[in-house]
């Protein structure tokens, strides 16, 4: 979704701006512009399309500027179009600004100001905002940001500057993040930490109707009515190896790859072998409220959304709370019932997706405990929720969430043994579990060598235009998760079904032109699953197993078989999502898709 970068300091500006763009780029967009301010002017470039198409417009008439905002968008009200772009300027051309959000009151707002004789030309809510400065200015940038900024609804990070204070640079936020990076004689703001990872660690992050002045001598933050924030510098942990691509053609690619690394720094100083307990510092203090839980609702959005259907089970399975699953957009606007003894588990990997944290705000309004399970450190529902576990897999860049996913499941994997051995779980069960769970990293690693396979496979069905994935208990949110995979990453049309639904309907699609990627790991539901092989099998589909190494009968009943290492079938989902993850991106890559960037998607879903 939309990026903001934005600079002030000592050196030449426009490069500066532009790599920031670049490192914004996996969040999607299809415009950029930007504006600097020189020898008491602003200079506007913007461009539909690539940031590459941008850097076609940059001349010299920009060089030695030391000042700048910058914005990638992903168009929301009008066509990406140069004059959607952002930034936007006021009605005098002397002040100019970039947003991301929503701005859900444009349409008030264009009639008030075309009533006091302001014209608004692009057709984005952004250019109001804009004007509205503008209208409010009175040679004090930051009281005319807060004067508008108090008349508009939704959501908003912005950045704007004046060609009339030319050392000044004002921020604020609603809904949408925003981040000061503190560096040696220079400040960014930017809308995510890989903007600007590579000058400085040091940063604050503001929080909702927060104002953010910066000059050349430092910077303050205020709230809405102007009354002082004080705030607390913190690091960030992500290094600016883990948002490059290091010889991997593709960040997907090298995220599945450290999945095994990930999920060791996941795991690490949380799994107390000498007590058979998990350690989970952010859950310390709520623990004894916890336990008393009387129902557990997770929530997410995609492939968080999986990982919280296997939550789901493993928190019922350990710890025998009743729990439910709901997509954050549909509980939201539903009127749940939330009663006493409620805890809601806010599932998300950016931290920012827009219906999420709705979900936790409704939740939390009655009257819920809310927990977080989230990557990006500092983010809003990081900072929202009461409590919570951090994922610490590193940035994920790659649209498609890979490493993280691994990541969801094992911190519920571990929240539900937090809870199992406060209540049901006996010492010597949740042992055996944890010392599974430390194997994982492990055996996800030997799974990597399906690789090659999996592009052999996908080589052989790219062209099919449907493909099928099946799976039983702790297997089905994995055969949803491999063709949410698929169907993102290399636009073929897939679906996952529980295998037991198949003869409900589904099976009638079964022919000899569809791939039907069936999860038939040992365990309980195993025969079953053998039995819905045979059902594919026997009207000519084309079956791809992913099995049990070892397992020499389901070889005899597929075209293809994943064979992945043997691990507890409560464990195992973390294992066979691998091959469907290279599967994904193979066929992706073979079809000439653009893997890390697919159509239409953000890697963050910061607006509804
Ligand atoms: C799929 C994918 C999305 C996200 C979803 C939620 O590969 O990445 O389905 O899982 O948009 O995002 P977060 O986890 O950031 O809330």
């Amino acid at each position: 979704m939309c990026g903001i970068v934005a600079y002030i300091g000592k050196r030449d500006v426009t490069p500066i701006l532009i790599e920031g763009l670049k490192r914004l780029d996996y969040r999607g967009y299809d415009s950029a512009g930007l504006v600097i301010a020189r020898d008491g002017k602003l200079t506007l470039r913007k461009s539909a399309g690539r940031i590459a198409s941008l850097e076609s417009k940059l001349d010299h008439s920009l060089d030695g500027s030391t000042i700048g905002v910058a914005h990638t968008r992903w168009a929301t009200h009008g066509a990406p179009t140069d004059i959607n772009a952002h930034p936007h300027t006021d009605q005098s051309g002397r002040i100019a600004l970039v947003h991301n959000g929503i701005i859900e009151n444009y349409r008030t707002l264009t009639r008030y100001l075309e009533s006091e004789g302001v014209q608004v030309e692009s057709e984005t809510d952004t250019e109001v905002l804009a004007k509205l400065v503008g209208h409010f200015y009175e040679g004090c940038l930051e009281d005319a940001v807060r004067k508008a900024l108090r008349e508009v609804r939704g959501t908003f990070g912005i950045a704007a500057i004046s060609a009339e204070e030319p050392d000044k640079l004002v921020a604020a936020r609603r809904g949408s993040p925003l981040i000061l990076g503190i560096g040696k004689e220079e400040f960014l703001i930017a809308s995510d930490a890989a903007a600007i990872i590579q000058h400085t660690a040091n940063v604050i992050y503001l929080e909702d109707n927060e104002v953010l002045v910066v000059d050349r001598d430092g910077y303050k933050t205020t709230n809405l009515d102007a009354t002082p924030v004080t705030k607390e510098v913190e690091a960030i942990e992500w290094t600016l190896e883990q948002i490059e691509l290091g010889g991997f053609s593709h960040f997907m690619r090298k995220e599945i790859y450290e999945q095994p690394e990930a999920l060791r720094t996941c795991l690490r100083g949380r799994l107390d072998m000498d007590e058979a307990r998990v350690q989970l510092g952010g859950l310390a203090h709520v623990a004894r409220e916890l336990i008393k839980a009387k129902r557990i609702i997770l929530t997410g959005c995609g492939t968080a959304w999986h990982a919280a259907l296997i939550g789901e089970y493993l928190i019922e399975e350990l710890a025998r709370i009743p729990c439910e699953v709901e997509y954050s957009s549909e509980f939201r606007y539903r009127n749940p019932i939330v009663e006493d003894g409620t805890v809601l588990i806010s599932i998300s990997q950016s931290g920012e997706t827009i219906d999420t944290l709705a979900a936790l705000r409704e939740a939390k309004n009655k009257g819920a405990m809310a927990l977080g399970v989230v990557n990006s450190v500092g983010s809003t529902i990081a900072r929202e929720t009461d409590a919570g576990v951090y994922l610490h897999v590193g940035p994920e860049i790659g649209v498609a969430s890979t490493k993280a996913f691994v990541g969801q499941v094992t911190v519920l994997a571990m929240i539900a043994a937090f809870l199992g051995r406060r209540s049901h779980l006996s010492p010597a069960a949740c042992d055996q579990y944890l010392r599974t769970l430390a194997t994982v990293p492990d055996v996800i690693e030997k799974t990597l060598v399906l690789d090659e396979q999996c592009r052999e496979i996908a080589a052989e069905y790219a062209d099919a235009g449907n493909w099928l994935y099946l799976g039983r208990g702790l297997q089905y949110p994995i055969a949803l998760e491999g063709a949410l995979k698929l169907k993102e990453i290399s636009y073929i049309h897939a679906e996952g079904l529980p295998a037991a639904e198949m003869k409900h309907g589904p099976i009638a699609l079964i022919s000899e032109d569809m791939p039907v990627v069936i999860l038939a790991p040992r365990g309980h539901w195993y025969e079953k699953v053998i039995g819905n092989i045979e059902e594919v099998r026997s009207r000519g589909g084309r079956v791809i197993v992913v099995a049990t190494e070892g397992d020499t009968e389901v070889a005899k009943l597929a075209e293809h078989v994943l064979f992945v290492p043997e691990i507890d079938e409560l464990l195992a989902p973390l294992v066979t999502v691998v091959p469907l993850q290279m599967l994904a991106y193979h066929a992706a890559v073979l079809r000439g898709c653009d893997v890390d960037k697919p159509r239409n998607l953000a890697k963050a879903v910061t607006v509804e």
